[in-house]
This record gives C-alpha cells, sequence and structure tokens, in this order.
C-alpha cells in the first residue's frame, strides 16, 4: 500500500499516519501538507528516521505537484483542510480554496493517475443542526458555516467522481474529535490549556449546545478499516453516541483538573451557532465490524494528562498569530 495523506501534519492526520505505521510498518506514506498555522512537524518527529514515511510541504491546490505525487501512490487520504469554525466567519476564503479547489485538484489528479482509492475525510456538520434526530448516510446536506459548506461541497464532488467517472471515492463524516496535538482554538485543548495557564474558560451563550465526541485514535481505527475494506461510493459516518452539552463537557474537565466554575465565563455566542449534532454510525459497524473503545471519561482524562505533560508543545502555539487572533475574538465576544 503506497499511500498520499494531505493534511497530515494537523491533529488527526498526525494521529492517524503514526496510527497507520504502527499497524502496518510496510506501508509507504506520504504526508503533504501546506504547514498553516495549524501543521506542526513536530506531531511526527518520531517517524523523521522511517525510511517509510516522506514528508513535502504543498498546497493541494497545487496541480504540478499533486500530479508529480499522485503518480507514486495508490490510494489518496484527503484530510487537508481549514477547520475552525469561528476563522471560518471572519475569513470564508482559504475553506473555499482549500476544500472546494483543493479537493477537486486531488480528485482529477486521482482520475487522471487511476488510483485505487480515494478516502475524502470529513464531518457530520455538513447535515447542519438537529434538536433530536440522528444523521444517517441519507440525511440531506444542509450546513450552516462557511466552514461546512466548504466540506459539504467538497464531499459532493467527491460522490460526482464516483457516479460520472467511476472514481472509488469514500467520504467519511465523523463527528466531533478530541484527544492529544489537537490546535489550542479548539474547545477541549481551550479549556485545558487556559486552565493550565490560570485563565477563564470562554463559553459561547449558556452552553446548552450539544456535540458528540469521539477520541482520536477510535477515528483512525475507523479510517484504517475503511482503508483496507471500505466500498468505492460509499460514505460512512462515525460517531460514539457520546452526546453531551458543551457545558458538561467544561465541567467535567474543570473536575478533572481540580477547578471549581467559576473559571467559567459566558461570553457572547457564536453567530449561526449550530446546536447539537448528532450521528448515527450503524453503517460502518455493521456492514465493517467496527467500533469505538474509548470512552468520554476515560478519554478526556488522558487528553488532560497529555496537554499537562507536553506543556512545551502547545504554549509555543499560544502565541504570535494566534494571541492575535485569540484576543480579537475575546474581544468580540465579552
Ligand atoms: P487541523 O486544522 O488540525 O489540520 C489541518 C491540516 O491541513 C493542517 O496540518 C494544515 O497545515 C493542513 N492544510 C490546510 N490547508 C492545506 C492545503 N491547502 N494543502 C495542504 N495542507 C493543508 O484539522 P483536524 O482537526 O486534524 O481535521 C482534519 C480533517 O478532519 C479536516 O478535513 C476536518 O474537516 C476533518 N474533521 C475534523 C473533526 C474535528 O473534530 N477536528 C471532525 C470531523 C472531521
Ligand atoms: P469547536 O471545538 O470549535 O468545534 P465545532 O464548532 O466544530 O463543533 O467548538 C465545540 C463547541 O464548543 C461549539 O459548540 C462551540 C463551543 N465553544 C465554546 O463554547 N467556547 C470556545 O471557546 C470554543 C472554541 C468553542
Amino acid at each position: 500500500m503506497k499511500i498520499l495523506v494531505t493534511g497530515g501534519a494537523g491533529f488527526i492526520g498526525s494521529n492517524f499516519i503514526k496510527y497507520l505505521i504502527r499497524n502496518n510498518p510496510d506501508y509507504k506514506i506520504i504526508n503533504l501538507d501546506k504547514l498553516t498555522y495549524a501543521g506542526n512537524l513536530e506531531n511526527l518527529k518520531d517517524l523523521n528516521d522511517n525510511k517509510n514515511y516522506k514528508f513535502i510541504q504543498g498546497d493541494i491546490g497545487d496541480e504540478k505537484l499533486i500530479n508529480k505525487i499522485v503518480k507514486e501512490v495508490n490510494v489518496i487520504i484527503n484530510f487537508a483542510a481549514e477547520t475552525h469554525v469561528d476563522r471560518s466567519i471572519a475569513n470564508p476564503k482559504a475553506f473555499i480554496e482549500t476544500s472546494v479547489l483543493g479537493t477537486y485538484t486531488l480528485l482529477k489528479s486521482a482520475l487522471d493517475n487511476n488510483i485505487d482509492k480515494y478516502i475524502q475525510i470529513s464531518t457530520d456538520e455538513v447535515y447542519g443542526s438537529t434538536d433530536s434526530e440522528t444523521f444517517s448516510e441519507y440525511s440531506p446536506f444542509l450546513p450552516n458555516s462557511p466552514y461546512s459548506a466548504s466540506k459539504a461541497s467538497a464531499d459532493l464532488m467527491c460522490r460526482a467522481f464516483h457516479s460520472t467517472y467511476g472514481l472509488n471515492t469514500i467520504v467519511m463524516h465523523s463527528c466531533n474529535v478530541y484527544g492529544p496535538n489537537q490546535y489550542p482554538e479548539k474547545l477541549i485543548p481551550l479549556v485545558i490549556t487556559n486552565l493550565i495557564e490560570g485563565k477563564k474558560v470562554p463559553v459561547y451563550g449558556k452552553g446548552h449546545q450539544i456535540r458528540e465526541w469521539i477520541y482520536v485514535e477510535d477515528f483512525a481505527s475507523a479510517i484504517e478499516l475503511t482503508l483496507k475494506e471500505g466500498m468505492g461510493g460509499e460514505v460512512y459516518n462515525i460517531g460514539s453516541a457520546q452526546r453531551l452539552q458543551n457545558i458538561e463537557v467544561v465541567k467535567t474537565i474543570l473536575s478533572h483538573m481540580g477547578k471549581g466554575e467559576e473559571e467559567i465565563e459566558y461570553v457572547k455566542d457564536r453567530e449561526g451557532h449550530d446546536f447539537r449534532y448528532a450521528v448515527n454510525s450503524s453503517k460502518i459497524r455493521s456492514e465493517l465490524g467496527w467500533k469505538h473503545t474509548k470512552q468520554f471519561q476515560s478519554g478526556i482524562k488522558d487528553t488532560i494528562d497529555w496537554y499537562i505533560n507536553n506543556k512545551e508543545w502547545w504554549s509555543k502555539l499560544k502565541s504570535g498569530e494566534y494571541m492575535e487572533y485569540y484576543k480579537k475574538q475575546y474581544l468580540q465576544r465579552k
């Protein structure tokens, strides 16, 4: 198996590459990543001497570079995207460039080079928000943020390349993912690192919004299984059925870290904030035999421990560009 992983220096991509190599040391992996603010080669430093792993810095929208690399592989797994909803509200253009045009460039190259399998890593957010239902693979796409709209566009292009040209595309829609190496702008690492730094934790609105949470290694196991056994043209939802209000997530972290509710700061809500995501993941469970193994209480403890033990990794990130962004967000929401 020769795999091009794109966006592999980010949170999920880097965890996936390490997981895949651990289980399949003979697989050859090329990791192409633009190294935006979210890409971090430190996530992969353990692989520097691995002869089956190669890193290339580049953009998935760079047609010439992509065509050159795709000739060397038989599978593509696309993680590359701009991923933070709040940033997509402030500046949607980069989201469209990477997810829409970048994904098209990958698909076209996959087709021209007879790639065996193309896996698109996507999100449950494309289905929009639901007060009481769960999203199945047949739920309509009703995205509400520029982020989820850009992901939905890319997913539909994967569908079109399968229907029109017969390319073996697979789209995976995961619920919210958490674990080590997540950039500290997202809820869970933001709360943990703010508490370590002695800062308050910002909760949007009243914190009653609901998200479904899966540990990153459980998502990696679903991708590995899909890589080996998933069928071209299929769509798989990935979920854990562990659905929590944001305020419950925050209070769980506070309690694990021995802190009180006075650390919470309720701030202005996100514009167009999706109220609830909930995924029906029975298809991948019944058809491919996948199951998740980590419960939220245990996964959150491991994640907190990781951030406590890896302050050097994240404290560097919480300065410079990030600090500028964070201050702006904070002032707007106060
Ligand atoms: P992340 O922001 O941590 O990483 C994204 C990576 O993509 C970074 O390394 C970045 O440098 C790279 N990248 C961005 N634009 C690029 C481009 N034009 N060319 C090449 N590389 C580029 O994100 P993540 O949380 O690891 O998410 C990975 C994928 O999983 C995304 O497609 C996201 O939509 C999807 N997803 C994430 C979650 C979640 O909860 N984090 C849930 C479901 C799906
Ligand atoms: P986030 O981690 O940005 O993921 P997503 O928006 O893709 O689900 O946010 C998770 C939830 O937490 C979402 O409902 C917004 C909320 N949130 C806060 O309340 N405070 C914060 O500082 C952040 C970043 C998010």
